[in-house]
């Protein structure tokens, strides 16, 4: 057995109240000839793992069935054993994370590490055993600081594919003929904003709607057009307010009027092209209403909620076409188109200690995370 440090995750009752992360020492059965044993150096937060700790929209460790769960699915970390079959990586190689726990038979994730797939640990341990699979090394020569490395799992891995999905799916039924480039837009995130610099060297025109200062800042001085959401501070849609409360429904039509006159201002009149949303049930409304003809809705997150209402009638007429991916396939290729065009995130200001991983769980949950990216350190380099 190999026993470290680790901030762990505990079952909670069964109606779920949100959990908290407890720092306690963690054992684990020493590594297979195909796994590794690794120690973290950097982990980025990421927004399944306060989903995992709110235990909404699913209770990762009921449906795991395990009483204790070690979260942490994006980071870099530094490889200190392998087992005897393992020929992709060495001891000493710093790695990223690839964080799928199980593949389907074509190689798309089914279960993600370290949340959903069972069995799995991730990188709020000291030290971590993973399956050579999960981890994918980072050029010794890299011109990028592991920090921004530590982001690229999850968010980047994931706008990768599902940037190549949405962008194809447009082209399905909008050519060069048809027009000039497209209008892609997002609701903030960093899956978003990583999805959006792909977009832009597509030679799209690119939005990205945001309620912070800094988000908005980030933007504009990456190129990317900046919508300030706290134009339009009603638009959170709810169908049964909506109905039977009328000074809510004129406050939202205020705002959704705001939003799309915006729309149409930044897309001369056009509609968007390509609208990632990976928010849903409050924005969702106003997602279909930007969307032009032959548009696409592109999701791989459920933020705000799990279910939407659709008019499939709509749907159909204006030939929308809805694109739904989960994690990423081609993390390889990513790493390498990332180490090549400088795709990844912005150097941290901030970098939140071992210790104070808690604040950096109270900071997210309280909304005062301006970064889309925030890092932790584990281990020293
Ligand atoms: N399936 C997958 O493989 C996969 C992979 C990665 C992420 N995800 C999921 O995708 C979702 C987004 O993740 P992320 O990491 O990109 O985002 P994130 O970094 O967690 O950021 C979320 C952003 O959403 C915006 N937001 C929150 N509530 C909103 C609302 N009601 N209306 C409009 N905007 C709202 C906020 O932006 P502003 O306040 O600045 O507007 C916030 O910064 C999460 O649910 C995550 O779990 C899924």
């Amino acid at each position: 057995m190999i026993t470290t440090e680790a901030w762990v995750l505990h079952a909670g009752p069964h109606s779920p109240t949100p959990g908290t992360l407890v720092r306690e020492s963690y054992s684990f059965k020493d590594i297979a000839d195909d796994e590794v044993l690794a120690e973290p150096i950097y982990g980025c937060w990421e927004a399944n793992m306060a989903h995992a700790i709110s235990r909404w929209p699913v209770d990762v460790c009921r449906q795991r069935g395990e009483e204790r769960v070690v979260l942490g699915n994006a980071g870099v970390v530094r490889i200190l054993r392998t087992g005897g079959a393992v020929d992709t990586v060495r001891e000493g190689d710093l790695c990223v994370l690839v964080s799928v726990g199980i593949w389907d038979r074509y190689g798309y994730p089914l279960k993600i590490l370290a949340y959903d797939a069972p069995g799995t640990m991730g990188v709020l341990a000291k030290r971590i055993k993973l399956h050579a699979s999960q981890v994918y090394p980072i050029s010794p020569d890299t011109r990028h600081a592991l920090e921004q490395w530590a982001a690229f799992p999850i968010r980047y891995a994931t706008a990768w594919d599902n940037w190549k999905v949405a962008y194809g799916a447009w082209r399905l039924q909008m050519d060069e003929k048809d027009g000039g480039a497209a209008h892609v837009w997002a609701w903030g995130g960093g899956v978003s904003l990583a999805e959006l610099l792909l977009a832009k060297s597509y030679g799209c025109h690119t939005a990205l709607i945001a309620s912070d200062d800094k988000r908005i800042e980030l933007c504009r001085s990456l190129g990317i057009t900046a919508i300030d959401r706290r134009r339009f501070p009603d638009l959170s849609y709810d169908e049964k307010k909506f109905r039977a409360d009328l000074g809510y429904r004129k406050r939202y039509m205020r705002s959704e009027t705001t939003f799309l006159d915006l729309v149409k201002e930044h897309t001369g009149g056009a509609g968007v092209s390509i609208f990632i949303d990976n928010i849903g049930g409050p924005v969702f409304r106003a997602t279909g209403k930007a969307l032009a003809r032959q548009g696409v809705i592109t999701t791989c997150g459920w933020k705000e909620g799990t279910d939407l209402a659709i008019s499939r009638a709509a749907e159909c007429v204006n030939r929308h076409i809805h694109v739904y991916t989960h994690g990423a396939r081609h993390t390889h290729e990513a790493v390498h188109y990332a180490e090549k065009h400088g795709w990844l995130a912005p150097a941290p200001e901030q970098v939140y200690a071992w210790d104070d991983v808690p604040d950096l769980v109270r900071d997210y949950a309280d909304g005062k995370v301006s970064t889309y990216f925030p890092i932790f350190k584990v281990n020293e380099l």
